[in-house]
């Protein structure tokens, strides 16, 4: 065109450009699964290959698979006009996902697809492409490539081997990724997809990794067990528009933590943590995109960690949305902000109100009371005088509790009792009684003390009366009790027994 110079970008800075836009392995496993399952795949299959760290990664499905001329378009770097309308339910958008993520794992992508049963290759290689600062792209996948290829059965299927991994697993370099790492991480890819497929993994669609079938991670609890969906509470589901399109929100309050035990607890806490996982969870088509986030909004907090908000929005909507490339952050529309900010803040609260201990009438129908907190101290509802206690049902201590023996947990026991009478904000209120009396004594801090005076006998049983009331003396817990009340419990309810 007249005027101006057709100029093109340099091969060698572009790719380095796209190896470095900010994927984590899973989300390029996950990007590359997503055109899978564009492709109408009932079954992908991964297979990661150590090798030393010098091993490959490979990614079949039983797709629709590419023709010659697709296969072209597909491996071109960006294949697609992002501003092209999408099929309906279509995970793609960019037309970089196949390369991009490709490139972030390793420097060799190479593709093999099978369409009405004729076979098509191609093969990047950026060390070529380095070479040469040119975008050469090769027609055929190297031979010693083709030779580990799984077969792909039936008329149609794509096969995606990614190798030269030297950002995947640091190959090539002088300390390759070592064997644990390498496991880890791809215990961290499995636990990803669980969560971010969970949605579309049934009967239609099995993914597995090195023969492992992904099971689907719901981040709702709704494949927990019956005692505990029966306790979740399902907000009332609200729909909206952005630009005309769309969103479908759907709130969890989810049961409070006395109400699983520890493997449940844990389970339910998701791969990083109950706190972690507290906020809006964002799907575009049925595959999660933002998990455990605010997304600005509120803060998070532990008392915060019973809310799970579903929001679901359509790939028409990806501009409102400003879905990235690697299809892993969005940010709120300012249309949406409102609605999610009241949404928010209403669950919020709720959580807080189980967390808090007390009751509240959610979503209209449902009242629930809690019992017990994450909180490691509670108000004693049972006491007049505004006391501070343990909290008994924290998990922590329930877990503790399971596995110690009877005399260690008699111990434990007295120590938190111990623990309780003697933090400050409860020595402050003992103050304001006065405690003289053995009648007016509590009958809690009675307890404890025949209970101390007992083990101090039995660590030591010829201790003199005289020894034994001055070392009680020095509990702080002790200070309002005297002398002669001290003396008289002992004689009445330990030396007696
Ligand atoms: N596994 C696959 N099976 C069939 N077609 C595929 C597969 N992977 C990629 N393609 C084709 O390549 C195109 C480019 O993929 P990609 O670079 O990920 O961009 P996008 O998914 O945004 O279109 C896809 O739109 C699709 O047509
Ligand atoms: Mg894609």
């Amino acid at each position: 065109m007249d005027g101006t110079i057709h100029t093109q970008p340099a091969a060698a800075p572009v790719i380095q450009a796209l190896r470095n836009i900010g994927y984590k392995s899973q989300t390029a496993i996950a990007d590359i699964v997503d055109n899978s399952i564009d492709a109408h795949a009932s079954a992908i299959d991964l297979k990661f290959e150590y090798g030393d760290g010098d091993g490959y990664i490979l990614i079949k499905d039983n797709g629709s698979g590419m023709d010659n001329d697709e296969l072209q378009k597909a491996m071109t770097i960006g294949s697609k006009d992002p501003r092209e309308e999408r099929d309906k339910n279509e995970l793609g958008r960019f037309g970089m996902g196949l390369k991009t993520a490709g490139f972030s794992l390793g420097k060799r992508v190479s593709v093999i697809s099978k369409k009405n049963g004729i076979l098509s290759e191609r093969c990047w290689d950026l060390d070529l492409v380095s070479k040469h600062n040119k975008w050469y792209l090769f027609k055929n996948v190297p031979e010693g490539i083709l030779r580990k290829l799984p077969n792909i059965e039936g008329d149609s299927g794509t096969i995606v081997y990614i190798d030269k991994l030297d950002r995947f697993s640091k190959a090539g370099s002088s300390t390759p990724l070592k064997k644990n790492s390498y496991f880890a991480k791809i215990k961290r890819i499995h636990d990803y997809l669980e969560l971010v497929y969970h949605l579309l993994l049934n009967d239609n669609l099995t993914i597995t990794i090195n023969n492992n079938k992904l099971m689907g991670w719901d981040p709702f609890l709704l494949d927990m067990p019956e005692v505990i969906r029966e306790k979740i509470i399902e907000g009332e589901k609200q729909a909206f528009r952005v630009n005309g399109k769309r969103v479908i929100v759907r709130p969890y309050v989810l049961p409070h933590p006395s109400n699983y035990n520890s493997t449940e607890f844990s389970l339910a806490g998701g791969i990083r943590g109950w706190r972690e996982h507290q906020g809006f969870y964002i799907y575009r088509e049925n595959r999660l995109v933002t998990f455990g986030d605010w997304l600005g909004l509120f803060k998070k907090e532990s008392i915060y960690d019973l809310i799970r908000i579903r929001v679901d929005f359509l790939n028409a909507s990806d501009d409102d949305w400003k879905i990235d490339i690697k299809k892993s952050s969005i940010s709120i529309p300012e249309e949406a902000k409102e609605n999610l900010e009241s949404i928010g803040r209403f669950y919020r609260q709720i959580s807080q109100d189980i967390m808090l201990y007390r009751t509240k009438r959610a979503s209209g129908s449902q009242t629930k009371r809690a019992i017990g907190t994450l909180n490691t101290w509670e108000l004693d509802n049972d006491s007049n005088h505004g006391k501070y206690v343990l909290n008994r049902l924290h998990p922590i201590l329930n877990e503790i509790l399971a596995n110690i023996d009877d005399e260690t947990t008699k111990q434990l026991k007295l120590y938190l009792n111990l623990i309780e009478l003697g933090s400050p904000m409860n020595l402050f209120e003992m103050e304001h009684l006065i405690q003289c009396e053995e009648e007016s004594l509590d009958l809690k801090l009675k307890n404890l003390l025949v209970l101390i005076s007992e083990e101090l006998l039995k660590k030591n049983p010829d201790m003199p009366l005289d020894e034994l009331v001055e070392s009680l003396m020095l509990f702080p817990q002790f200070e309002t009790i005297g002398r002669i009340a001290l003396e008289q419990i002992i004689l009445k309810d330990v030396i007696n027994d």
